[in-house]
């Protein structure tokens, strides 16, 4: 072959060299830079070229040997940049293992779960029911009249084409249930998911939860109501908690009444939240009406007995200074993720 086409052939051979690894790296360079280098042989080659073109072969020559380190070079540090990355990807088993983050509670479980214990170590149990409910013990059996503005297509969602079944607007639904089911002594939480046809906002949703409370007997009356309401407020807000009850109206309640707790009045977000009272509403409660009983089957007359309920959201964004109940409803990991620990 003619020393010319020979170099030509070696150039092409150098930019097509499949190197991959560090040992096709270095069969490379034992090829085209080691000691037996087939580029040697070309340098002694030009002895044996016409003299007018000696110049130009040997340029070519040097160029060509240039070419083979400077492909070497550049393979090389990918080679070991690979490598290092490939080290990088192999774990040191000798560390201790990463613990394993596991899923968390949605806060409004977690405040859920709370409210549930303080009312289970004083003897309440946790009754569940459906969240699609019949007319009759969503509003008829809780003493709510046919034309109450509560059955608003405004406030309550029906199932489409069914004006008996709605969303459940709150957790009294389950009294009614537990109370058509059983007799008392009764002693009953009630959590759950609620629905109401609001307009979404910093302050309401159309979904949210609920807990209930159902308790009767023979002798309920108000005062044991205010001391359980008491102790559940000890056991959320701090044993130096003030309470206060307000009168109030609710169908299903005779004498009926809004349990506020003192928040304070110190700054600004005080003031925002208690609308510049101190006082916080938190549940709603009175003694049960005694034409809910009689609906539900149980004697008016033996016995009496109180109801209270609040929303949930409300107590999670209390005790979180949480500034917008959409937060609850969104499952943005960033806000979730700040009650892992909790
Ligand atoms: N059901 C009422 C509501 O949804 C709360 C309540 C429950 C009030 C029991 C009194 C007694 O607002």
């Amino acid at each position: 072959m003619e020393a010319w086409e020979k170099i030509e052939q070696t150039q092409r051979e150098i930019e097509s060299y499949v190197i991959d690894d560090s040992d096709t790296l270095e069969a490379f360079r034992i090829k085209y830079l080691g000691s037996k280098n087939t580029i040697k042989p070309l340098f002694q080659e030009v002895r044996n070229v016409p003299a007018e073109e000696r110049k130009t072969f040997g340029q070519k020559v040097n160029a060509l040997k240039q070419g083979a380190e400077k492909r070497f070079e550049s393979a090389k540090q990918e080679v070991q940049s690979e490598a290092k990355s490939i080290q990088q990807d192999i774990p040191d088993l000798t560390l201790p293992a990463y613990p394993n983050p596991t899923g968390a509670q949605h806060p409004i479980q977690l405040v859920m779960n709370r409210i549930i214990n303080v009312f289970q170590r004083i003897g309440f149990t946790v009754a569940e029911e459906r969240e699609i409910e019949d007319d009759w013990h969503n509003f008829t059996a809780m003493n709510t009249p046919e034309n109450h503005p509560a059955r608003d297509m405004q406030d309550t969602f029906y199932v489409k084409g069914d004006l008996n079944r709605v969303l459940r607007t709150h957790t009294s639904s389950v009294q009614a249930r537990v109370m058509e089911n059983s007799q008392p002594p009764i002693r009953i939480i009630a959590p759950g998911r609620v629905y109401r046809n609001e307009t979404i906002s910093a302050r309401s949703h159309c979904q949210f939860h609920q807990i209930e409370g159902l308790y009767i007997d023979e002798g309920v009356s108000f005062a044991d109501m205010k001391q359980t309401l008491l102790y559940y407020a000890r056991e959320m807000y701090g044993e130096d908690v003030k309470i206060r009850l307000r009168p109030s109206y609710f169908p299903f309640t005779e004498p009926s009444a809004e349990m506020d707790v003192y928040w304070g009045l110190e700054n600004e977000i005080d003031y925002r939240i208690t609308k510049g009272t101190g006082w916080l509403e938190v549940l709603g409660c009175g003694m049960v009406d005694p034409a809910v009983l009689t609906n539900c089957g149980i004697d008016s007359e033996k016995y009496t007995g109180f109801a209270f309920g609040m929303g949930i959201e409300r107590q999670a964004m209390f005790s979180h200074r949480i500034p917008d109940i959409r937060l609850l409803f969104e499952n943005d990991v960033r806000f979730l993720n700040q009650f892992v620990d909790a």
